[in-house]
């Protein structure tokens, strides 16, 4: 059903429980908040940004095959994004990764496995909230020597060591727009020239989208449809995303988003 024929038929239905509720008037308020509710929901849920499909951002998607864990827990990537996030990471081969909010490890373990050769930067904050070790997934592993976790408020953090040396940064530590805002700041002081800048929870959290929308205000920011990634390509303008141009070399620096969608 589409978007519209959606919030029709809620019309309705809204319409018909007013009539029938002209008798049993406190069921009317309740139904009332549960109704704006879902519309809340579902206008918040919408991408204010280009939703293109992984195939058509991912070249080669279709038939590459990168190994990822299954197993995960609340505050994961789900296995579907965990397994985006290493395609991108396999096509875009970054040599340095900037993680925003490791977490137990799962998304940070992923992208040391899945890139051998690159140097994997992760934060979080000081003191975890008790039901997780920070980078739990990833101790002792073999993985672990080429992970460096760093303990911090993003929004205090020191990054000039880093200042345009990351190739690839994943933003999923505070989802409040101050903090969403200002490590979108941080990361795009880190990035180098062709970074790609990843995004999570773009639809689920406001904070995040509102600091991502403002973003897409002066630089081409995707959402990957399907899921709640929102994808930057620096150094690639709107058009190039859309059109797939660009490939022109082979090498790491001109990996462009774009191939048939599907
Ligand atoms: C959603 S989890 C990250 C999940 C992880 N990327 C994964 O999928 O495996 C968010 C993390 O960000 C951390 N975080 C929240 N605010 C932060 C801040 N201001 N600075 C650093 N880390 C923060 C939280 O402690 C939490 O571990």
């Amino acid at each position: 059903m589409s978007s519209s024929a959606k919030f029709l038929s809620t019309l309705g239905r809204f319409a018909g429980e007013v009539g029938t509720d002209l008798i049993k008037p406190s069921r009317k308020l309740g139904y009332l908040r549960r109704w704006m509710w879902l519309n809340y929901t579902w206008i918040s849920r919408q991408p204010s940004i280009p939703s293109l499909a992984p195939a058509a951002l991912i070249p080669g998607l279709k038939s590459m095959v990168v190994p990822v864990e299954l197993r995960f827990g609340m505050w994961n990537v789900t296995p579907l994004e965990l397994y985006y996030l290493a395609c991108l990471a396999r096509v875009a081969n970054p040599r340095t990764f900037f993680e925003f909010g490791t977490y137990d490890g799962a998304s940070t373990w992923q992208l040391a496995k899945t890139c051998p050769e690159a140097q994997v930067y992760t934060i979080d904050l000081p003191q975890n909230e008790g039901h997780f070790q920070v980078g739990s997934r990833f101790l002792g592993q073999p993985e672990a020597s080429r992970i460096h976790s760093l303990r911090g408020d993003s929004t205090k953090f020191d990054y000039s060591p880093y200042a345009g040396k990351m190739d690839f940064i994943f933003i999923d530590g505070g989802h409040d727009y101050d903090v969403a805002a200002s490590d979108t700041q941080s990361a795009l002081k880190m990035a180098s020239p062709d970074a790609v800048i990843l995004w999570h929870d773009y639809l689920t959290f406001s904070g995040v989208k509102r600091a991502v929308d403002e973003l897409s205000r002066t630089q081409p920011v995707v959402h990957i449809k399907g899921t709640e990634f929102a994808l930057l390509r620096l150094g690639k303008s709107a058009q190039q995303l859309a059109s797939g141009q660009g490939n022109q070399t082979q090498d790491r620096a001109t990996w462009l988003i774009g191939e048939s969608g599907g």
